[in-house]
């Protein structure tokens, strides 16, 4: 490289690593050249009357670095030089300028200083100010573009969020260069953003990598849905760079990332964009004032749903769990958040009614969100009566402590494992929907919240992936058909928070959950989305295990469904149970809790509940594979034939487990 190419490429980084007297040295040597200049065009390259330039130049110049600096145009940072600076150069150009226009003038009497120069040195210095900062920074800019520590990205998007990436990008701290854009918008076609230009449509990424030389894509997208961004995740996986997307336009609104906090892509991301529309207002109008106790708070849903509960500004939260650990970092996280808040964490156990009392009442509770219970179906398969006694007689015990209590509200959180139960976890779950249907309000507006699966819950199929993929697999997945409903935890929560507005006494509300996944699809994408192939990680056909389901379903056949005045959130008109009745099966039922065995208990609750059905172990389908068996993932279909395979959320068959 020439001795002139490494100055000038050196010149940037020079300028502002410098001390602020070099800055005004060389500021004062631009004025200088502006000056001199303007003289020598003005004179035909003479120098005639060298005592005024001498006397009035030295005022200019003194008087140009003051108004610079007023304009804080005093700085080395040249190479992050845009427009703006350039309007404050103009200005602050003008502005010396006129100060010296009337100081050398009328209060000096300067009269042989020729007017032109005024112009001509205003002009030239504004440029030589100017052009010095744009230069450095189109140099910064090339020198970045040539380092080979600076990765070359293609930006997919070519809108709001791509200009604000593309302005990060620049910076020459970001490790990046950004070399072209992909947007399917056609009009966009070769614009240019912030010098970058737009090169094609998604589906030409494969392509253009190679053409460019890109090293990595970045998905500035962040208002994608989510059949968007597997469509765009399918194009860069094509192109087997790794690949990083923007956050979601709802973590942005809600202040929990900015645009330039890159990330890899989620699963969440491929199916849960969709933004809810929220009566945000009326959540407010409910929560805004009142005492509020989430029981289960340190779990995957009752956290959340303390964190969107205190963003509405309840008078007090109430946080119940028996988890001490998990409650320690709830009270830290919360602690953070709460503001001005009051915010109580009570560890205890909603079936020790003594605690649960001064719980609520101590703490004046008005509404209880109810999410406290076991979950995990097969291990609680094994612990029949515990499931028993925690879901449902918790639950019993608990309704009643909330009314003497004087609260005005109570939501319990359903699962879509009530329909049709193949499960006693499932099974207590629609039991508790049946005593909060049936019972009297006496003044408790008492409403169930029923859905189907949250990603990334704890123990749920995503971690559990996740957990494999680290491991470095096989993936086990119980059937090769099977198929969930999924929603991301803040999606889940903030209907639950809906609903528990609109509903009335006695409600089975029930969201709204789309179409359901294949998790072998699932299973896949998470492969690709951690960059491994699907020949490198086996998935394993381990055999459905006990009280597991093929299809979940959202809706009993007999139930009748009817819209709410959110679209995402399902009114069910079923049979009721008449209370008293209902009461002596429950006192019935718990006394099948202290006789040996599971089979009373299951006698029991097929007694109250007539659709639950239990078989004691569900084999494997010859055309589907064998337990235990590592399964090519070639013999199953492509993720893209089945997921979009769409099963209704309602009048489903159930294909196993009829009893
Ligand atoms: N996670 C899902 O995919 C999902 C989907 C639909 C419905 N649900 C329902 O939502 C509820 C919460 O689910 P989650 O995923 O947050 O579960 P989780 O296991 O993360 O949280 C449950 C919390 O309840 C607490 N708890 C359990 N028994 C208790 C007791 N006797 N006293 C005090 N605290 C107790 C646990 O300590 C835990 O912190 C469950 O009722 C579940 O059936 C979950």
């Amino acid at each position: 490289m020439s001795v002139k190419r490494t100055f000038l490429v050196r010149l940037p980084e020079f300028v502002s690593n410098r001390s602020p007297v070099f800055i005004y040295a060389f500021q004062a040597f631009l004025v200088t050249c502006g000056l001199v200049s303007g003289w020598l065009l003005r004179f035909d390259f003479s120098m005639p009357y060298r005592r005024v330039l001498l006397t009035s130049g030295l005022l200019l110049i003194v008087l140009r670095l003051i108004v610079l600096r007023f304009f804080k145009l005093d700085h080395g940072w040249w190479h992050f030089a845009s427009v703006s600076d350039v309007l404050t150069i103009l200005k602050a150009v003008g502005v010396g300028s006129a100060v010296f226009f009337v100081i050398n003038r009328y209060a000096l009497g300067a009269t042989g200083f020729p007017r032109s120069i005024y112009f001509l040195e205003a002009v030239l210095t504004a440029s030589f100010l100017a052009g010095m900062r744009l230069a450095s920074r189109v140099l910064a800019e090339s020198v970045r573009r040539n380092s080979p520590r600076s990765k070359r990205v293609i930006v997919v998007g070519a809108g709001f969020a791509a200009q604000m990436v593309l302005r990060e990008l620049a910076r020459p701290e970001s490790g990046y260069v950004a070399v072209g854009c992909v947007d399917d918008d056609t009009s966009k076609l070769r614009i240019r953003i912030h010098g970058i230009p737009v090169l094609g449509a998604v589906h030409d990424l494969r392509n253009l990598v190679s053409l460019i030389l890109a090293e990595e894509i970045l998905i500035a997208i962040p208002s994608a849905t989510g059949k968007q961004m597997k469509r765009i995740t399918e194009e860069c996986q094509k192109t087997k760079l790794p690949f990083k997307t923007v956050p979601t336009l709802r973590d942005i609104i809600r202040g929990e990332a900015s645009v330039n906090q890159f990330r890899e892509v989620r699963l969440e991301d491929l199916l849960g964009r969709e933004p809810v529309q929220m009566d945000l207002e009326a959540v407010s109008r409910h929560v805004k004032g009142s005492v509020i106790a989430v029981t289960g708070a340190a779990g995957s849903i009752g956290s959340e749903l303390c964190r969107q509960i205190l963003a509405h500004n309840p008078a007090r939260l109430v946080c119940i769990d028996q988890n001490e650990t998990g409650m320690f970092y709830l009270q830290r996280e919360l602690g953070q958040r709460c503001g001005e808040i009051e915010t109580v964490c009570c560890v205890g156990d909603i079936g020790d009614p003594d605690r649960m009392k001064r719980c609520l009442s101590d703490h004046k509770v008005e509404y209880v969100f109810h999410t406290a219970a076991y979950k995990h179906v097969p291990l609680m398969e094994e612990n029949v009566a515990e499931v028993i006694r925690n879901n449902v007689f918790g639950l019993y015990g608990l309704i009643d402590i909330a009314e003497e209590a004087g609260c005005r509200g109570f939501v319990l959180i359903s699962s879509d494992k009530a329909v049709n139960p193949t499960s006693v976890m499932g099974t207590s779950k629609r039991i508790g929907e049946l005593m909060l249907a049936s019972r009297p309000a006496n003044g408790m507006r008492c409403v169930s919240v029923r859905f189907g699966n949250v990603l990334g819950s704890s123990g749920s199929v995503v971690p559990v992936f996740q957990e494999q993929l680290r491991r470095g697999g096989p993936l086990l997945i119980t059937h090769p058909e099977i198929r969930r409903f999924f929603m991301t935890t803040q999606e889940a929560v903030s209907l639950v928070l809906q609903a528990f507005t609109i509903g009335h006494h006695g409600d089975i509300l029930v969201l709204e959950m789309g179409t359901s996944m294949n998790i072998l699809d699932m299973a896949r994408t998470l492969i690709r989305l951690s960059g491994k192939s699907e020949e490198s990680i086996p998935i394993q056909i381990t055999g459905l295990r006990e009280g597991e389901k093929l299809n979940e379903e959202l809706f009993y056949p007999h139930e009748k469904v009817s819209p709410t005045s959110c679209d995402k959130i399902k009114r069910t008109d079923g049979p009721l149970k008449d209370w008293p009745g209902l009461c002596r099966q429950l006192a019935e039922l718990r006394a099948t809790l202290y006789v040996d065995g599971a089979s009373p208990i299951r006698a029991k609750i097929k007694e109250m509940v007539p659709e639950y059905s239990w078989q004691s172990s569900i084999p494997v389908g010859s055309t589907v594979g064998q337990s235990g068996l590592v399964v090519p993932t070639s013999e199953y279909p492509r993720p893209h034939e089945e997921t979009q395979k769409e099963i209704p959320a309602s009048g489903l068959h159930r294909t196993v487990g009829h009893g």
